[in-house]
């Protein structure tokens, strides 16, 4: 070991997620310690048998996981949206529509409105234990105002995802080809270097997102700029979005909540991650994911917030976790290891969402003897990110 390292001990449940530790996909560890090095998980073990360490906290039985990985958000824009979610919760159905209005105020706002809110969010999402987050643009829809996006983003974190191809902007109305032609040439141009990912909203079922033929022509062009794959599919109704992701060797599917026997069968044999929303159904009054049939075909499953201001106002992942295991009917195991080293998995990310030697010492601590409380004391603050001293990378 180089450097001042910490002992962690004194953890009633450590979550793991390194199956060698025990039954179960969490490879849960009772009586444990970890210590950390330069931000890296240097040793994991019983505490009984931990090393010396320049540093010592006991965390007097507490549970320790994984920072959540929170792989779909929207959180650079303006305005608010409350009164679209009250009529929805009065009976109007979710389409899309009202992202033009978010489009809007967001081409209105300042680089400062924007960064804040952004900041806000981001903070939130912190203290309640993400320590990793992926940030789309989305809600600017011309050249400069989504490479201003991404820029903003970019000041949080380093999965960020070009979403020119969010909706067909009212500018283009009834010429969505030309915009497509805008969004995978001289918007991509100027957005790559921004961006890690790609995504589409692929959704012919809506008259305000991208068919098919659409979505292959933005995912290919943002392959051929160097960007990685990311969908947004099968939210509103079936549709092309999975069997394209999947095809495409995409990280993720997101949403799923709309599946085809074929679409399972793809997720199955293919390297997409099915990254299921449950605040998205919870806040626009839908039905939820059928997580089992995923989970039971094999399919590997994250879980996200897909914080936006439209279909899903939250930061929370706890409340997914929840909302998984609750409505969704995963375990409490699966769900947080869906929420972990599931969207690790989903940002192909190998240095997060488990905690084994090696792994960012992203920790989280639970105010709380196990992992299962995170759904069964639903909306009480139980976890909070673990600060060490000394260096911690990101
Ligand atoms: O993931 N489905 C498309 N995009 C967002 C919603 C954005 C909005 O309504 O503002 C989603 O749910
Ligand atoms: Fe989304």
């Amino acid at each position: 070991m180089t450097g001042p390292s910490a002992l962690v001990t004194g953890i009633g449940e450590l979550v793991t997620n390194d199956a060698s530790w025990g039954p179960g996909p969490l490879g849960l560890l009772a009586d444990a310690a970890l210590v950390v090095t330069a931000g890296r998980v240097a040793w994991v073990g019983a505490a009984g048998r931990a090393p010396d360490a320049d540093e010592r906290i006991d965390l007097g039985g507490r549970t320790v996981l994984p920072g959540f990985v929170d792989s779909h958000t929207h959180l650079v824009f303006a305005g608010d949206r409350s009164a679209e979610f009250a009529a929805r919760m009065a009976g109007r159905r979710y389409d899309g529509g009202g992202i033009a209005s978010t489009v809007a105020a967001t081409r209105q706002a300042s680089d400062d409105e924007l960064r804040t809110r952004l900041r806000v969010l981001a903070a939130e999402m912190r203290a309640q234990g993400t320590t990793t987050v992926e940030v789309k643009s989305g809600y600017g829809l011309t050249v400069e105002d989504e490479v201003r996006a991404l820029r903003l983003a970019r000041e949080v974190t380093e999965e960020t995802t070009f979403l020119g191809a969010h909706v067909v902007p009212a500018e283009y109305a009834g010429r969505s080809d030309e915009y497509v032609a805008l969004v995978t040439g001289p918007m991509l141009a100027a957005c790559a270097p921004y961006a890690r990912w790609v995504d589409v909203f692929c959704e012919p079922s809506s008259p305000h997102a991208f068919d098919g033929p659409a979505a292959r022509a933005v995912l290919e062009a943002g392959r051929a700029a160097g960007l990685e794959l990311r969908v947004h599919a099968n939210q509103l109704g079936e549709g092309p979005g999975v069997q394209l992701a999947v095809e495409l060797g995409a990280a993720s599917a997101d949403h799923c909540t709309h599946l085809s026997d074929s679409d399972v069968e793809a997720l199955a044999g293919g390297t997409t991650v099915a990254t299921l929303l449950p605040g998205a159904e919870f806040s626009t009054r839908s039905p939820y994911p059928d997580a089992r049939r995923l989970l039971g075909a094999g399919v590997t499953v994250a879980l996200a917030t897909d914080c936006n201001p439209g279909s899903s106002y939250t930061s929370s992942m706890a409340l997914c976790v929840a909302l998984a295991v609750r409505e969704m009917r995963m375990t409490t195991e699966e769900a947080v290891w869906a929420a972990t080293a599931g969207g690790a998995r989903a940002l192909r990310r190998f240095d997060i969402g488990h905690l084994a030697v090696g792994a960012r010492a992203h920790l989280v601590v639970l105010d709380a003897p196990s992992h299962s409380h995170l759904a069964y004391r639903p909306g009480v603050p139980l976890a909070h990110p673990l600060q060490l001293d000394g260096p911690q990378s990101s």
